[in-house]
């Protein structure tokens, strides 16, 4: 595997191995997509990366972290997509979109207002969890969800993956790392039910396994389904990355296509030792444990960093967050670290 080499999945094709990672931009109106994100997620289509994934979407209002995320639980909201996506497309990326739910850790400011949780003034909502325990001191203590506020959220993400592809996306990712309402969960630290959603892993992996099945349904057999992960929540008595291979081997045959591994954010101020490509080893590991596909992502700034992952089996595929903030044409960049020729835009071939 090399990161110019095509990556096919389902009836997809990905031009490269080079993903733009999710990355909230906290700047949309009512969970509306503007010009903004068609320029931001557009550019880095022209930048010719293989897709370009949505920052996380919320499946519902309530689900937005803060009030600036996109959403997609409404018709208005699918329309703005659209244009975006045929944007995408039509620059050669596959147009992604993550979809979300934030559970305790929603209903918090921008990072650039200092990212703490709404006061009412502000427009604070109800957060919604597992288990009534905040994610901190002074954030939000968040409602236990019953049976019903349960299949609320399975049908809130497949009634999402339903206007996905109304929207013109062709790759969804359903985001259950970083510490929102799935990864909270899956992990005992926040998860202190005594139902069927709660207990061993099988309990508590179950609204996570509901909601991929419950999208598979509705998403296309013939476009691809993607699971982020938290593979550690870096803490003694967390999840585990032994429990994530474990979840991997569950989701596999649930119609899951590739587990693009991060790591964290279920709890606050815990030690993670942060050093270029830290979580590779993690995508290593479920690749090689549960024989499926997986995403390396974090700290992968270089081409030849990013082509050695792929060259050792570590990872399928690269997503990349800052570097292609940074460098909107980082595949340009890549390719000519590696050597290879790629095409330009029409409109820009007489730049390369
Ligand atoms: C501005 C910003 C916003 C982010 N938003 C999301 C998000 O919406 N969903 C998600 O799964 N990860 C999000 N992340 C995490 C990135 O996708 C990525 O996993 C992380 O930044 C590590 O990769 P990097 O070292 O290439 O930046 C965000 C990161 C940044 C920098």
């Amino acid at each position: 595997m090399s990161l110019f080499e095509t990556f096919k999945q389902r009836d997809v094709t990905f031009r490269n191995r080079i993903m733009v990672a999710p990355m909230c931009q906290y700047c949309a109106t009512d969970g509306v997509p503007d010009d903004w994100h068609l320029v931001h997620l557009g550019s880095r289509a022209v930048g010719g990366a293989g897709a370009v994934i949505t920052e996380a979407t919320a499946v519902s209002a309530e689900g937005r972290i803060s009030p600036g995320d996109v959403g997609i639980w409404n018709d208005t909201q699918v329309a703005a997509w659209k244009r975006i996506t045929d944007f995408v497309r039509a620059h050669g990326a596959v147009p992604g979109v993550q979809l979300a739910h934030a559970g305790r850790k929603a209903s918090v400011h921008a990072p650039w207002l200092g990212g703490g949780p709404l006061s009412a003034e502000d427009g604070a909502w109800e957060t919604v969890a597992p288990s009534a325990i905040a994610f901190d001191d002074t954030w939000h203590v968040p409602t236990a969800l019953d049976d019903a506020g349960i299949a609320k959220i399975v049908a809130d993400f497949r009634a999402g993956a339903v206007r996905a592809l109304a929207a013109g996306f062709d790759l969804v990712e359903i985001h259950a790392a970083h510490g929102y309402l799935l990864h909270q969960f899956l992990s005992p630290l926040s998860n202190q039910r005594d139902d069927r959603y709660g207990g061993d892993l099988e309990g508590r992996s179950r609204l996570l396994r509901e909601v991929v099945a419950s999208v598979r349904e509705v998403w296309p057999a013939h476009l691809p389904l993607w699971v982020r992960v938290s593979a550690t929540d870096w803490t003694e008595d967390g999840w585990a990355p032994d429990d994530t291979v474990a979840l991997a081997r569950l989701l596999k045959p649930l119609g899951v296509d590739l587990i693009d591994t991060s790591t964290g954010g279920l709890v606050p101020r815990v030690r993670i030792p942060v050093a270029p490509g830290y979580q590779v080893p993690f995508a290593a590991r479920i690749r090689a444990e549960a024989d499926i596909p997986t995403g390396a992502v974090g700290l992968i700034t270089e081409a030849i960093q990013a082509n050695e992952i792929l060259q050792k089996g570590q990872a399928d595929v690269i997503l990349l967050a800052r570097e292609n903030l940074r460098d909107p044409y980082f595949p340009r960049t890549a390719a000519k670290a590696l050597g290879v020729t790629i095409e330009a835009p029409k409109q820009y071939a007489r730049a390369w």
